[in-house]
């Protein structure tokens, strides 16, 4: 039902050549802060109310962050970081955390989901790998006894490096070596109803075998695309195989009541010189395409009823992140505000007494030629 209203929206938005509501963008974003140059946490609010952003994603439970978007209808994935998967096993220190950083939120600031850790069946340590579930399980009997388990889910974002296959997307399956730890945790996402988050980067897969990898494929433009042997259905884009290929791998573990989202997804605008494809054009198209998609509410090959489900990274270039050039160019802002590149998201970072002026002209993300 909701589907088709915002499909008739979509329609109506698309012909009436007027400036509708985003009703249905429900693009998310990862607001990352590993930089000393960001604005204050109450003015990004104003910048993502004036780009219609509902959705954000944070890597902690920042305190500063999560009072500054008190009452702003945003709603909130917040996170526990690797460093605290351990202490989170003890479910007196989960209830506690939970009491301290998302009870006092509720509900004022919606917070609707907590990552617990980031990418760790792809670290090597086994010690953190063992302790996830547990945490995980932890951090949810703390949510029930608090009566809170309804309204906030608990999950982990993987790296698609836990995939074993992943080509073509009907064979997907995760690596060997993890099947003692990915088949208990399916269990419990399936137990608790909660998402399979999957930080997913076709980048990766271009910068890699930039030859072989056509650019049209991974950047969402006009291709013939892949057609899978096994099921006949035609891939456009890498991004929907490589989740078809998680939906499989869960699949060949015995579930198909567990929902796959893109807890992370982006291009980076600038490289070092061997990373092939880091530039401004690429990250506007892959990301202006992606936009455009979500807007259209499209599913994948596998799943088409079943609307892409992605937050964005990031929100803005992060300069003290470590690594090379790439990792502190994924930002579709600048710290001041400015777009790096035109997808039509014009936001509008106001001062902090001012009064907010809507700036998003939803239209230009539909209609502007990315090239
Ligand atoms: C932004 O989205 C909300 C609901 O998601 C809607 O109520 C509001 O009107 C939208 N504003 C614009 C300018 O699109
Ligand atoms: C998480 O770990 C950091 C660094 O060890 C520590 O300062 C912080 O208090 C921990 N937070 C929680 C909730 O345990
Ligand atoms: C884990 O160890 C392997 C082999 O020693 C190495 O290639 C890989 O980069 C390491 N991964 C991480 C995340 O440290
Ligand atoms: C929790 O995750 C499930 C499965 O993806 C989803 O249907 C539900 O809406 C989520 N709950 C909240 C509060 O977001």
């Amino acid at each position: 039902m909701a589907v088709r209203i915002c499909r008739l929206l979509l329609l109506f938005w698309l012909f009436s050549g007027q400036v509708l509501q985003i009703l249905c963008l429900t693009i998310g974003i990862n607001y990352g802060q590993i930089a000393n140059n960001l604005p204050p946490p109450t003015r990004v609010a104003g910048l993502l109310q004036s780009l219609n952003i509902s959705r954000v994603k944070l890597y902690d439970a920042d305190q500063n962050v999560l009072s500054a978007f008190l009452n702003t209808n945003i709603e909130f994935i917040i996170g526990i970081g690797n460093e605290n998967v351990s202490t989170m096993t003890d479910s007196t220190k989960a209830q506690v955390w939970l009491q301290q950083h998302v009870q006092p939120y509720i509900p004022h600031t919606r917070i609707t989901c907590i990552t617990i850790g980031n990418e760790v069946f792809t670290s090597n340590d086994t010690v953190l790998k063992s302790n996830l579930l547990p945490a995980m399980q932890s951090v949810y009997q703390a949510l029930v006894a608090l009566g809170l388990d309804k309204q906030v889910n608990v999950t982990t974002a993987h790296s698609l490096d836990i995939l074993g296959n992943s080509y073509p997307p009907s064979s997907g399956s995760f690596r060997q070596d993890l099947a003692e730890y990915i088949h208990p945790l399916l269990n419990f996402h399936s137990m608790t109803k909660s998402p399979f988050l999957v930080n997913a980067y076709p980048y990766f897969a271009y910068k890699a075998n930039p030859n072989t990898v056509s650019l049209e494929y991974v950047l969402f433009q006009p291709n013939s695309g892949i057609t899978d042997p096994n099921t006949n259905l035609n891939y456009d884009n890498m991004l929907y195989a490589q989740i078809d290929s998680v939906y499989t791998a869960i699949q060949g573990m015995g579930h198909t009541d567990i929902d796959v989202r893109i807890s992370e997804t982006g291009w980076p605008s600038k490289g070092d010189p061997d990373e092939v494809g880091a530039t401004p054009d690429n990250a506007a198209m892959y990301n202006g395409n992606l936009l455009r998609r979500i807007a259209m509410n499209q599913g994948t090959p596998l799943k088409p009823s079943v609307p892409i489900d992605i937050y964005v990274f990031a929100l803005f270039n992060e300069d003290l992140k470590p690594g090379s050039t790439s990792e502190r160019n994924y930002g579709l802002f600048y710290p001041d505000g400015t777009p790096v590149y035109n997808i039509g998201l014009h936001g509008y970072l106001r001062p902090m007494s001012s009064s907010c002026k809507l700036m998003a002209n939803p239209l230009e993300i539909l209609n502007s030629e990315v090239r």
